[in-house]
């Protein structure tokens, strides 16, 4: 059922904070800011590697979670999409790690690489909202993500869980390897605690964001740019606009744009820039400086810091509170959502079952 919202899509996004909050709390232990994951069939100190393979939204949240693990563990990360990691025939390592992250559970390519990972002797852990699917029946171990039910083609609610579900795990393996203190790993629990309130404060953007989409709904092409943790991000705006506006848009890393696609950039050129007050902040505003510079109408998303610190004129600003680099992803998925949502209600598109799409893809 819809409630009050006209779409599924719509309903989903707005229950982000409930289910990540739900989500957050069956792997944190709250009360004493610590990560309390199930018993696992592996062990995270002698771990030689970790390999991610998934589809779509749910390999960009395997993609964010890279740079969590490397970060905040020290541990590597391979990872690609399903459908190439399933026939690449990479060598997998003694003692490996195998992720796949997967709304539905069923996708072909994402069940293949969880079978090939398989005869590669690693260890095989599923993400996964729906618990009795094939991918989780095959896994080793399941940490499911409690995203309830997701009608929407799009995926919103799912995508957010998996990345709650994952920083958790990157926490977990962080302590496990000696990387974070105990005291650290207090921070970034706490830090998780404090998402479902700034997805509330995200979502209360709404109004601006529809407003921008009527502008947005005009155009042909759209350029998402981020770095750090932000690039997935952008990658994942731009498949969300995709998929139900069916603008044309792309998601690129800041710091490729002079390598080729800055000579997309003129005054009819939409560019979405996801820049938190992180580390890479300052280098990011210097490509939307070369951006703003060739005429290009930028959409900047930061925080309050971030706001302050750029000089520079954007069609837009969005602006959300200051809070710990380690969560951004999730609330900065908000608004990405948001504006592919209402730019597609202005087109008019069949936002829950837009065109030639399957809620999940049985087939290669
Ligand atoms: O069920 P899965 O998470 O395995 O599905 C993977 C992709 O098909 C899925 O994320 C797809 O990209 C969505 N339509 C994105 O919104």
């Amino acid at each position: 059922e819809k409630g009050n919202f006209r779409h599924f899509m719509a309903k989903e996004m707005h229950e982000q904070p409930e289910v990540v909050a739900h989500t957050l709390a069956h792997y944190l232990d709250m009360a004493n800011e610590t990560v309390q994951l199930p018993d696992l069939p592996f062990d995270f100190a002698s771990l030689e590697r970790v390999s991610i393979a998934a589809c779509g939204t749910a390999y960009y949240a395997g993609l964010i979670a890279k740079y969590w693990f490397e970060r905040y563990a020290r541990l590597s990360v391979e990872i690609d999409v399903a459908s190439e990691f399933r026939y690449r025939e990479a060598p997998l390592p003694a003692n490996g790690l195998a992720i796949v992250i997967s709304q539905s559970g069923e996708t072909a390519d994402t069940l293949a690489s969880l079978r090939y990972a398989g005869q590669e002797k690693q260890h095989l852990l599923a993400v996964v909202n729906v618990p009795t699917s094939t991918i989780a029946r095959e896994a080793h171990a399941v940490l499911p993500t409690l995203a309830g039910p997701e009608i929407g083609v799009a995926s919103t609610k799912a995508f957010t869980c998996q990345l709650a579900t994952l920083a958790a795990l990157a926490v977990a393996a962080g302590r496990a390897r000696g990387v974070i203190s105990a005291e650290e790993e207090r921070r970034l629990v706490h830090a998780l605690v404090e998402v479902p309130r700034l997805m509330n404060r995200a979502l209360d953007l709404g109004p601006e964001i529809e407003h921008l989409a009527r502008a947005l709904a005009k155009t042909k092409d759209v350029l998402y740019l981020g770095r750090g943790t932000s690039f997935p991000l952008a990658m994942e705006g731009a498949l969300k606009l995709k998929e139900i506006s069916y603008i044309h848009a792309e998601g690129y890393a800041a710091g490729e744009l002079k390598h080729g696609p800055i000579a997309l950039i003129d005054e009819n050129m939409p560019v979405v820039v996801i820049a938190p007050h992180d580390a890479v902040f300052e280098k990011t505003m210097s490509n939307m400086q070369e951006v703003a510079a060739r005429g290009g109408r930028i959409i900047l998303i930061t925080d309050e810091t971030g706001a302050k610190h750029t000089a520079l004129e954007t069609e837009a600003t969005l602006v959300l509170p200051d809070m710990n680099p380690f969560i951004t992803p999730l609330v900065y998925a908000i608004p990405i959502q948001l504006l592919a949502y209402h730019t597609a209600v202005v087109m008019g598109t069949d936002v829950d079952q837009p065109r030639n799409l399957a809620k999940s893809v049985t087939v290669e």
